[in-house]
This record gives structure tokens, sequence and C-alpha cells, in this order.
């Protein structure tokens, strides 16, 4: 493995950290962190939330970044540069990666659809239906991922950066529209109330793992993501700031979604659920029932969606790319046309999976079909497990030193809370993650 001759950087720190935060930024801040947070109460999953961010989820991104710098390598490099026995870590990313953009891209296909049918028609279409379709929601599928294979077309610098810098502020300021019209609406103090209310009660020991793995999934951790847009930074590049600034604007993103929807849902005298059916069935009908305006909040609501999964399948594909350029040596466009390829075949199960394959639902699922199990392996388990590994990895069997001295850039400047990010890596965290991952097998078993 010699070390690739012209790889991309990033041109600028503000466009590395767009690019970061579009990677952070998905559909789990948007349909997934309100709802948990408003179910498992309120402030009080917000603030544990947030000690989590800070106590894991910046220490594990800078970690993260710093290999990827560290080498300029994809993940599977990345790691066997400080150790070959650790490659397995990085090519357990790679794998995630793969997986997760296959679902993710069939998600992605059906909020194109819905996009497309409200600027068209001002209507969705009937949710149940469209995605028990066979051939439909696979083309959908398709045009959603030949975007995510455009934008890496043109490369990290061109293609990348310069799409995350023009989508991530349209993102937030698109958010802010939303959460000032839903803000405004008579009879949104209850959605505010379902949200914020310091629920003691529904806070029970099960948050924190909960609150755990969608820090997890939200930061984009323990997958190579962020080792791969680590890897495009320049020698000299500052980490710590760029840790601290993507988890706070990931937050602020997701606390803006619960702000947008929850308002809407109960000033329309609806009852939120989460994920897939909030998004498609009781937004679209919250809309419909907008005495003005709701047209046009779909509109802008869709969009909002492609703006934060497309990103986020970006930096999944350049991921997978980048292991194939730099491993395997083929071209960035041969990679592309190849990985997309084999992504879309991937997808097909899953797209399938609330139609023609919905009663496949085998034990080694536990009951689930093959959609949500893809889900279920990746989100609660892959991910950190990955994570737990590079903790173990680089505070036990590396040790922190080496790693600290490239996060403080050689001594070019002061990486100050050195102790604690080492005490993170090798104590509290994996700590955290075993019991995190323990949980999940009793979750695995759809009762
Ligand atoms: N962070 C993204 C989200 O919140 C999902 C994602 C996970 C993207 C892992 C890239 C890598 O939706």
């Amino acid at each position: 493995m010699s070390k690739p001759s012209h790889r991309g950087h990033w041109g600028s720190t503000a466009g590395f950290i767009w690019a970061a935060a579009g990677s952070a930024i998905g559909l789990g801040n948007l349909w997934k962190f309100p709802y948990i947070m408003g179910s498992n109460g309120g402030v009080w999953f917000l603030v544990a939330y947030l000690v989590i961010v800070v106590l894991m989820g910046m220490p594990i991104m800078l970690t993260e970044m710093a290999i990827g710098r560290a080498s300029h390598r994809n993940p599977v490099g990345a790691f066997a540069a400080q150790d070959r026995r650790a490659a397995p870590i990085g090519v357990m990313g790679v794998v995630a990666a793969f997986v997760i953009l296959s679902y993710y891209s069939v998600i992605g296909g059906w909020v194109v659809k819905f996009f497309v049918s409200f600027l068209t028609k001002g209507a969705s279409p009937e949710f149940g239906v469209f995605i028990a379709r066979p051939v439909e929601p696979l083309l959908w599928h398709g045009v959603f991922l030949a975007g995510s294979v455009a934008v890496c077309w043109h490369g990290v610098n061109g293609g990348i950066e310069r799409a995350s810098r023009y989508m991530m502020p349209a993102l937030f300021v698109l958010l802010g529209l939303m959460v000032v019209r839903a803000v405004t609406l008579p009879g949104s103090v209850a959605g505010l109330r379902f949200m914020f209310h310091p629920g003691t009660s529904e806070f029970s020991w099960t948050s924190i793992p909960a609150a755990l793995g969608q820090v997890f999934f939200s930061l984009s951790l323990g997958m190579g993501a962020m080792v791969t847009y680590g890897s495009y930074l320049r020698p000299e590049a500052r980490l710590v700031r760029k840790a601290v600034i993507v988890p706070l604007l990931d937050t602020a993103c997701a606390v803006l979604a619960g702000l947008a929807i929850f308002p809407t849902v109960f000033a329309l005298g609806r009852s939120p659920g989460a994920g897939p059916s909030l998004v498609f069935l009781t937004l679209p009908e919250v809309f419909g029932a907008m005495p003005a305006l709701g047209r046009t909040l779909a509109v802008l609501f869709f969009l909002v969606l492609i703006l934060a999964a497309l990103t986020s399948a970006v930096s999944l594909l350049e991921c997978v790319v980048s292991f194939t350029i730099d491993e395997w040596r083929w071209s960035r466009s041969a990679s592309l046309l190849a990985v997309g390829a084999v992504v879309f075949v991937q997808g097909i199960p899953s797209s399938l999976a609330n139609g023609m394959l919905a009663d496949w639902k085998p034990a080694l699922f536990g009951g689930r079909n093959f959609l949500d199990a893809m889900c279920f392996l990746t989100d609660n388990l892959l991910m950190p497990v990955g994570g737990l590994l590079t903790c173990l990895f680089i505070g036990w069997v590396r040790g922190p030193r080496q790693m600290g001295d490239e996060i403080a850039n050689h001594g070019a400047w002061p990486f100050r809370h050195y102790r604690a990010w080492a005490f993170i890596l090798r104590y509290v965290a994996p700590v955290l993650l075993v019991i995190v991952i323990l949980a999940q097998f009793g979750a695995w078993k759809r009762s």
C-alpha cells in the first residue's frame, strides 16, 4: 500500500465544516431526534444528549478526523497506517458505509418522489401504496443515488465541498423559515410543550443508550465517514475546533427540526409518530390540512430533507470510493460507476421490503423486514462496535500519545484537553459503548 499521489484537499476551513456538517445532518436529525426527545422526557433528554455530544461525540469525532489526517488515506489504509492489525476496523467502516448507503438511498428516493409530487401536483402520493410498488421506488432510488454520484464525480473540492457550501446554509435558512411559520400557528404551544416539557417519568435508564445511539448515528461516527473527510484535510489544519463546531451545528439542526415539526403537527391536532410515518404520513396530511401556505411548506420541507439526505449519502459514497481509489487504484469515475451500480443492486431488497418482500421476515432478522434489519444492523450494531474498536485501539493498543501529538499538529499548538480526551477514549467511551451494544441484543428480537 503506497501513498496515493493525487488525492483531493478541502479548499477552506469553512468548506470542510459544511461538508462534515452535511454528513452529520441527515434524516437522523429531521425525523428521529425530535421524536426521541419528545418521548424520552423532553428537556431531560436534551440535557443528556448534549452531555453525551460533548463527552463522547466531540472526542470520538476528533479522533476519527485525526486518524484520517495522519495518513491521508481511506479508512482501511488509515487504520493500517497506524497498525496493520487495525485494518479490519477500517474494513468494517467501509462495509458499514456501503450498507447504510444502500438503504439510505432507497429512503432518499422516497423523499425525492414526495418532493416532486408536492411540487407538480400539490399533493403527496399515498405512502403505503407507493412503497409497496415493485418498480417505481426503485427508479427513485436510482435517481437519488445518481445525484450522489454526480456530486462526488467532481471530486472533493469541486464536488463535495462546493455542493455542501450551498446546500447546507440553504438548509438552515429554509428550516429557519419553517420554524417561524410553525411557532406562529395558533395552537403551536402544545407542540413546544411535547418537545420540551420536563418529563421526569419518561426519562429512564433506557433513555441513555437511546441518546448514545442517536449521537453516533447523527454525527456519522464509528463508520469511516469522518476518517475519510479528515483524510482530505491539509497537514496544518486545526482539528479541535472543527470537532466542536460540527457537532454543534448538527445538534442545532436537530433542535430546529423539532421546532419546525411539532408545533405544526400539534397545531393541526395530530399526534406525532416516529420515523417514516411522521415524515411521509403525518406531515403530508398536516400540510394538506393547513389553511394557507400548506403546499409551499410541503415543498420546502421535502427540499430540506433532500439537501440533508443527499449530503449524508455523499459522505457514505465517498467513504467507499476513497477505498477503491486508494487501495485498488481505480480511477474516481470508474469507482463511482462501479460502487454506484453495486449499491443500487444492494438497495433492491430494501426497496422491495414493503411490497413484494413484505412477508420475508426471517428469524435471523429478529422478525424484521429487510429494510428494518439493515437499519438495525448498521445503526445499532456496526456503528457502536466500530466506535468501540476505534477507542480501544487508540486508547489501549496504539496508546493516545501519538494521536494526541497528531491532534496538536506535533507541537504547533497546545492540545489543552489532552488528558480529558485520553481518559474518555480509554475508560468512559468503551464502558458506555459496551452498555449500548449489550442493550441492542435485548432489542434484537421483536416482540
Ligand atoms: N448522520 C446521518 C444522519 O443523521 C446519517 C449518516 C450516518 C451519514 C453515517 C453518514 C454516515 O442522518
